[in-house]
């Protein structure tokens, strides 16, 4: 196959570009085209799925491959499984955000982590940040943490961690599983706010300080987060300890708290059925 070009690769990331903003994301600004490209320019498609495809990973480019941009999409493959209008909506977001050199953390991802689960959910549960495990793997929440959480999911509030949608604050794993910085989070903040205007949910479950400072738009404690209600945008939110923290503090007080938390989660949730069919 040939080698892709510069330009090769930057057409594909102005494509991926115009299918993001046709998917309805304001904040993706593109210069006009000159003249004669866009007297060129095919008129920009707007499918539901795009059938994208990823630059070969035959294609020697280690600056690409160390970015994550020639990682196949695990999200885009779980959204085609998925199907549906919301499926659609989010494919070409994840595409943006598998290409995404917007701060520092693109240069020592080995991918991104869009999010997981049902898009057509009424539960979304929104982390901090990938971890060592979800880098590798380009899944949210499958290291140790992870396990806790669908345990939480799955023995706690009696759903499948399938019918749940999952995903992070940030999409790329901070170096040393340190803190996120403001403009890191404040650089990826589009990509959370239209995964919660496309997917809808009613309620939205913070598990850890950064997603619940994010969604109550408060620099407050965890401690003083959890346990009561809040809105974002007309949804309910709850908050809790992240499942790591629970991990490293396994007390009876703790437990409890984040049993009462997601308890609260799930009568916000009433009584239809999580997955919106
Ligand atoms: N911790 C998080 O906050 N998110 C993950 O995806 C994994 C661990």
């Amino acid at each position: 196959m040939a080698r892709p070009t510069r330009s090769d690769l930057a057409r594909q990331i102005r494509g991926h570009l115009e299918l993001l903003q046709a998917g309805g994301l304001s904040h993706v600004r593109l210069k006009k085209k000159s003249g004669a490209a866009a007297r060129k320019a095919p008129a920009p498609p707007a499918p539901p799925l795009p059938a994208t495809k990823a630059p070969s990973p035959a294609v020697k480019a280690p600056a690409l491959v160390a970015r994550g941009v020639m990682a196949p999409s695990v999200a885009l493959e779980e959204l085609k499984r998925f199907g549906g209008e919301r499926a659609g909506l989010l494919a070409p977001l994840a595409e943006a955000v598998r290409v995404c050199e917007a701060c520092r953390l693109c240069a020592t991802r080995k991918q991104t982590v869009f999010g997981t689960g049902n898009p057509d959910s009424r539960l979304m549960i929104i982390g901090e940040a990938p971890g060592a495990d979800e880098d590798q793997q380009g899944r949210p929440f499958v290291g140790r943490a992870g396990a806790l959480l669908t345990d939480i999911i799955e023995k706690g509030m009696k759903l499948r961690r399938e019918d749940v949608y999952i995903c992070n604050v940030l999409k790329c794993r901070p170096p040393d599983n340190r803190n996120p910085e403001p403009d890191e989070i404040a650089q990826c903040r589009p990509y959370l706010e239209r995964q919660i205007e496309i997917i809808n949910p009613s309620v939205l479950l913070a598990v850890g300080r950064f997603p619940a400072q994010w969604l109550c738009n408060s620099q407050e404690p965890i401690g003083q987060l959890r346990g009561r209600r809040f809105e974002y945008k007309g949804r309910h939110v709850v908050c809790t300890y992240h499942p790591a923290y629970l991990l490293r503090n396994y007390t009876l007080d703790t437990r409890k708290k984040v049993h009462a938390d997601v308890m609260l989660a799930l009568e916000l949730l009433g009584s239809e059925p999580v997955v919106r069919r």
